[in-house]
């Protein structure tokens, strides 16, 4: 049987190592040692992992074979940048080692590479490399025409930087903002040939960046696929206290997320995508007193403007609670 079967499976960690300073890979295969489920470009699979009473639910691309040959992987390669704020990076960190027992999902395939496009430009920051390099990798194999940004602070801190530059050549272009800043993104869009295809993986403020610039250019909304990495976690985040319908406290630390947080304690919740996309997890606010710090991109600028709903995997509270309908 293959662990395709059933949604979550046993795996171990086979092998770990070193990208950059703040970035590992792991390999992780199923603990049977049956093969695993093909993965798309750009797919994701869900870890389940910690100690007991506080298990963490984390998503992260499969970035499959580095290079173009041989066939699919015994295992997930998957890369992990440590968040000083997030718990669940910093576990990870910490604590997996070849043989470390864990449940992982089938791949989870959200964020699809189309075919017959007649040009895509794949621009990735930082940490959202890795579901760009799986897209550049089928790219090549399929022979379609594209280009590629790939941003970071300097290409020491730039997980897969090597690889990225031995796949995709002349066609690649590595940007190091500390030597030349931020790219000029509306350039970079101007100089694409008709009808491209934009997928982008970084943080938020970037790709809303590049999707004024694509409406002002009024391409088509459906021309720039998206993932935002990180989106539930910033440095200057604060703790806060949720209150639900009975009554009853919740404390969201930091370094957590509204919906981690009601996991632990044992509350009832729905989610998917735990980055603010599928609008899964949204839930109703009865009285945000402070406001609401909405970090997804499901709800619309009215519906945000409205704040009587949040997407709790990634949004949060201004001040010190909020009060949600959730028992
Ligand atoms: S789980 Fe998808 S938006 Fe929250």
């Amino acid at each position: 049987m293959t662990a395709a079967l059933s949604k979550y499976f046993d795996a171990v960690v086979l092998g770990r190592r070193n990208l950059t300073e703040r970035i590992i890979e792991l390999e992780i295969g199923a603990a049977d040692g049956s093969p695993l489920p093909m993965a798309e470009a750009g797919s994701h699979i869900e870890l389940r992992f910690g100690p007991a009473g506080g298990p963490f639910h984390r998503q992260y691309s499969v970035v499959g074979r580095l290079g173009l040959d041989g066939g699919p992987e015994p295992f997930r390669r998957i890369a992990v940048q440590r968040e000083d704020r997030s718990r669940g990076s910093a576990y990870i960190h910490s604590n997996f080692r070849i043989g470390t027992l864990l449940r992982i999902s089938r791949p989870i395939g959200s964020f699809r590479l189309s075919r017959n496009l007649p040009h895509v430009l794949l621009i990735a920051a930082g940490i959202g490399i890795t579901p760009i390099l799986p897209m550049l990798r089928s790219l090549i194999i399929r022979g379609q025409s594209f280009s590629m940004l790939y941003i970071g602070a300097e290409k020491a801190a730039m997980a897969y930087a090597d690889d990225v530059l031995a796949l995709g050549g002349d066609a690649v272009r590595l940007h190091e903002t500390s030597r030349t800043g931020r790219p000029d993104l509306d350039d970079v869009l101007a100089s694409q040939p008709p009808g491209t295809h934009v997928y982008i993986c970084g943080p938020g403020p970037m790709i809303d960046s590049v999707r004024a610039i694509a409406e002002a250019r009024h391409w088509h909304p459906a021309r720039i696929r998206y993932e935002v990495f990180n989106a539930a976690h910033r440095p200057e985040d604060n703790g806060f206290r949720v209150r639900l319908r009975s009554g009853r406290f919740i404390e969201v630390g930091a370094g957590t997320t509204i919906l981690d947080a009601l996991e632990t304690a044992g509350v009832d919740t729905l989610s998917d995508c735990r980055r603010g996309e599928c609008g899964l997890c949204l839930t109703d606010v009865l009285n945000a007193r402070e406001g609401i710090d909405h970090r997804d991109s499901y709800l619309t600028t009215t519906e945000r403007t409205a704040a009587d709903q949040l997407t709790i995997c990634c949004s949060r509270a201004h001040g010190t609670h909020i009060d949600l309908d959730i028992d």
